[in-house]
């Protein structure tokens, strides 16, 4: 690429077996680095310029090695020395414009190698356990980058990983995909039933993951969870889905209110650019989800196409001060969880149900802050709507330091209420509406009781404000 503002010197090393990289004399080399060397005026708008190189190896700027494998059979690339040592697919962090120096050692006896598009590196294919090869470059303009195994196949099952060019990268990039939790229409009272109209657009884009990282989201509407869809049970519904033309994928809807093969699945598969309409009447009340029936399924739930719909009953709900709509997701990306830049999909995660986040409305830590916290008041009486997209794992849900005064379990608005409650169980493809009052001022934390996802991401904190209430909860003894 042109505009690439580079580069390169390649040695690539053919080392005996025995040979490890500390003991190889490089400096033998320098000719050889010299007469290939090429640089590019990084102040004269990228230009080409012919100049002695001063990329040499060993006078980078930073300088990171990489080992092939991991145990045998994981096909990674592991960091050797320094802050990423033992990370797999360690995000290699470095300064616009600086010289940077990439040794790949093969850890298996099967080929592999390491390219970055962007900067033109490529060490050259390794086929035996313990070859090495040494790339320096000039890192240019900050950005997002992947390194990653070329061999057909290698990529796909897990060799990338992210070079970050600068701090501005950090946050660059991603759009916020986050459902704000109070963003749901309100009790639509006591009326005859009618026609309810629905606009629904498949909307895949590169969301904020967490402060740091970016992941290719798919969508309704363009948040995670899809808008909160609210009928009355004898509405007849009309649903419109439109796929954006700028989709790669095709998605549809099935909705679990439906009655009918493949909850509206079938007459609404479209794919970019199409729109597709279905209708079905609103027979049985409850709150049901909503999801992408487009295979592979588990990826475009994981991925975000998933929402909730409420069938009020006869009379609607019993009044409450504040209504909430929350759901919990899985995340499956090939960089661990933490990792920096822009996250890819990994479908061998998502077979081995082996999600690096979990998520409240879509994002790492998205409900404990930043505006989309939930916030209430000591008095007043709140309602959740909890849903779980999945699409694996079952939510042991649980507000720290509250108790659910009423629940309704599986989404059941017909079966008698539980009552007093300290956690519930929402299977993925299922939801439950939860009721409390606050007597309490403070932050109360909701969390998947299973505690090992909160730090995976899955947290959400209720804000509330009001007087102290000592009768209820104080610190010290009774007087
Ligand atoms: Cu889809
Ligand atoms: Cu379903």
């Amino acid at each position: 690429m042109n505009k690439s503002k580079i580069i390169i010197v390649v040695l690539v090393l053919a080392l005996s077996a025995i040979a490890c990289i500390e003991s190889t004399d490089l400096s033998s080399l320098q000719p050889t680095v010299d007469a290939i060397a090429q640089r590019v005026d990084q102040l004269d708008g990228g230009a080409p310029i012919d100049a002695p190189s001063e990329v040499m190896v060993g006078q980078a700027d930073v300088e990171f090695t990489l080992k092939t494998g991991g145990d045998g059979h994981s096909l990674v690339f592991i960091g050797v020395g320094g802050d990423i040592d033992g990370v797999v697919n360690p995000t290699l962090v470095v300064e616009p414009g600086a010289v940077v120096q990439i040794t790949l050692i093969n850890g298996q006896a099967t080929e592999h190698d390491l390219v970055i598009d962007e900067f033109e590196v490529a060490t050259g294919s390794l086929t035996q356990i313990d070859q090495s090869s040494v790339v320096s470059f000039v890192a240019g303009e900050a950005g997002i980058y992947s390194y990653y195994c070329n061999i057909p196949g290698h990529r796909a099952a897990g060799m990338v990983g992210t070079l970050q060019v600068g701090e501005a990268a950090l946050v660059n990039g991603g759009t916020s995909i986050v459902k704000n939790p109070t963003d749901l229409p309100g009790p639509l009272g006591d009326r005859a039933p009618e026609l309810v109209q629905v606009e629904l657009v498949g909307m895949e884009v590169e969301g904020q993951l967490s402060s740091d990282a970016t992941y290719p989201y798919f969508t309704f509407n363009g948040t995670v969870p899809g808008p909160f869809l609210r009928a009355k049970v004898g509405d007849t519904v009309e649903i419109t889905l439109r796929n954006e033309m700028t989709s790669a994928f095709t998605h549809s809807i099935d909705l679990h209110a439906v009655n009918g093969p493949g909850g509206g699945a079938v007459y609404t598969s479209v794919a970019p650019g199409e729109t597709k309409v279905f209708t079905f009447k609103a027979l049985n009340p409850g709150i049901y989800m909503y999801h992408c029936a487009t295979p592979s399924v588990p990826h475009h739930i994981a991925s975000g196409m998933y929402g909730l719909i409420l069938i009020e009953p006869e009379g609607g709900l019993r009044p409450v001060d504040r209504e909430f709509y929350v759901m919990q997701g899985e995340i499956y990306t090939q960089q661990d969880f933490g990792s920096g830049g822009a996250m890819t999909f990994s479908a061998d995660r998502l077979a081995d149900e082996a999600p690096e986040y979990f998520a409240f409305n879509g994002a790492a830590a998205a409900l404990a802050g930043g505006g989309n916290m939930l916030t209430a008041n000591v008095g007043e009486t709140v309602r959740i709507y909890f849903g779980v997209g999945g699409p694996n794992y079952t939510s042991s849900f649980h507000v720290i330091g509250e108790i659910f005064d009423r629940v309704y379990p599986f989404g059941s608005i017909t079966s008698e209420n539980l009552t007093d409650v300290q956690t519930i169980s929402v299977p993925p493809g299922g939801a439950a509406i939860v009721e409390f009052t606050l007597d309490v001022p403070g932050d109360y934390i909701l969390v998947d009781h299973a505690l090992s996802r909160l730090e995976r991401g899955l947290v959400g904190i209720l804000h509330v404000e009001g007087e102290p209430n000592p009768d209820v909860f104080r610190e010290g003894g009774s007087e």
